[in-house]
């Protein structure tokens, strides 16, 4: 793992990130991803799918996922509206119980993998479906494992562990589980679709793999169909949902201004949104994408949940394809590098206020929308996140789809409220809390 950012100059051509704070070297020389334990049970075998795997492999699947995904509606305006749809789907669920505390997690969770699933497997689920909900719930128990101590010291003795119990020997059952779930369904589609008529990402792949059958050497076939599957399952649902999750515990914290900060800043928080997204939108249409340009605030906000919370804080691993000098330390090629984003994300040099939840962060002083370089939840470079724009459009529409229709409410008074994750390794994982939601 490199040291912390210091400033210093690039040296022997290799050249320095454009972003000021990025806490790696230049990307194209960190592009590849290490044997981690896990990752090894996982993929770096026979089962490979995208973020494990390298080379030639990874290009071909990540070239061929991003083609996919965007003949499919991701990242243009059909998948917004599936989104929407989702979102007035999660309103009503939560609307039967409204006047009664509850966590909101699994709801949020149910509505962000009915957009994944909606995309690869070309369906969504009810939020009472109780084998999905099991899923689920593997899912999350994977999340959480690896973020936390026991994921942590698994990757780094994984042979001294593998004797010792613990929950770390859970991610390799739950995920054979959900292998299992992810194998049944690509057997249906290959019973029932129309080649060359594809209605989802399994069809599309299966096409592939027909096309590809006489190529001993193609990367199509059914365990990087599985894998690539999973990780799109996986990376599609955990991510987004505990930002939505924790963003609304932040909203709860901070319901007003003047007990959040001294001296005061511009109210933060839902009456504010609120009030923007009356003015902007109104309360007898959906909020949708193109709305967001005209709700600065609200805009400023969701990008202080992601930098605050900094969900994946050290991004993933990856390893140096070439010896490298970065910030007048010497790494050897094949280092790994543990990329943290969570530093880039608390950097003073990039933040007006850096260690408090405050949307002037990403605010001018006129209250317009700014954007910055340091703001990087989805890492950078060759490797940036390929659900970047999905998981972007879903915590806008959920997040202004919730508070449009709802006023939050805790049983907790807001000094209370603790923001610290219930975990950190992998994730930081958000806590659970009790929300009451009432209809505006
Ligand atoms: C708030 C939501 C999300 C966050 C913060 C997030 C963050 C990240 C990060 C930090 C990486 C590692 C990049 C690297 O290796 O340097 C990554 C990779 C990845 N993400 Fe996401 N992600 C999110 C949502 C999604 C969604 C919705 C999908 C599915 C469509 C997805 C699929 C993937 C995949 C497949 C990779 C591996 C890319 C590769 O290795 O080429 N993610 N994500």
């Amino acid at each position: 793992m490199p040291p912390a950012p210091r400033s210093g100059p690039s040296q022997q051509g290799i050249k320095e990130p454009s972003v000021p704070a990025a806490p790696w070297p230049h990307t194209p020389t960190i592009a590849w991803k290490p044997t981690t334990a896990w990752s090894f049970e996982f993929g770096q075998t026979t089962h490979e799918g995208i973020v494990f795997s390298n080379g030639h492999l990874w290009h071909t699947l990540r070239t061929f996922t991003v083609g996919s995904l965007k003949k499919l509606g991701i990242g243009s305006r059909s998948i917004a509206e599936r989104i929407q749809e989702e979102a007035a789907a999660l309103i009503q669920e939560l609307s039967l119980i409204q006047g009664a505390s509850f966590d909101p997690l699994s709801h949020i969770r149910n509505a962000v993998a009915n957009v994944i699933c909606s995309v690869v497997f070309g369906e969504r689920y009810a939020y009472d479906d109780p084998d999905f909900r099991i899923l689920l719930n593997l899912l999350n128990d994977n999340f959480q494992i690896l973020s936390s101590q026991w994921g942590q010291m698994y990757n780094i003795f994984p042979s001294f562990l593998d004797w010792i119990p613990g929950p770390h020997h859970r991610i390799f059952s739950n995920f054979n589980k959900l292998q299992a779930f992810i194998s049944k369904e690509i057997k249906k589609h290959e019973e029932n679709r129309q080649p060359e008529e594809p209605q989802n990402f399994i069809d599309c792949f299966l096409d592939q793999m027909d096309k590809a059958k006489q190529d001993p050497r193609s990367h199509f076939y059914m365990e990087t169909l599985v894998m690539t599957t999973h990780n799109l399952f996986f990376g599609g649902t955990e991510t987004t949902s505990t930002t939505i999750h924790y963003g609304l515990l932040i909203l709860l914290k901070y319901p007003n201004v003047t007990e959040a900060f001294d001296p005061p800043s511009p109210s933060i928080f839902p009456e504010k949104i609120q009030e923007e997204i009356d003015t902007v939108v109104g309360r007898d249409r959906l909020p949708c994408l193109q709305d967001r340009d005209n709700l600065p605030y609200t805009n400023a906000v969701i990008h202080e949940i992601q930098r605050f919370i900094s969900v994946l804080p050290m991004g993933l691993p990856h390893i140096l394809t070439q010896d490298t000098h970065f910030r007048g330390h010497f790494l050897l090629k094949g280092t790994t590098i543990l990329p943290l984003l969570i530093s880039a994300h608390r950097d003073p040099t990039q933040f007006k206020d850096p260690e408090n939840f405050n949307p002037n962060n990403f605010l001018d002083d006129k209250g317009a929308f700014q954007n910055n370089d340091a703001f990087m939840p989805f890492a950078l470079g060759k490797r940036i996140c390929l659900g970047a724009g999905l998981a972007r459009m879903e915590i806008f529409l959920f997040l202004t789809t919730i508070l449009q229709r709802f006023t939050l409410c805790t049983v907790k008074r807001p000094e209370e409220i603790d923001l610290s994750p219930k975990s950190t390794g992998l994730g930081n994982v958000s806590p659970p809390y009790e929300l009451l939601l009432k209809i505006r």
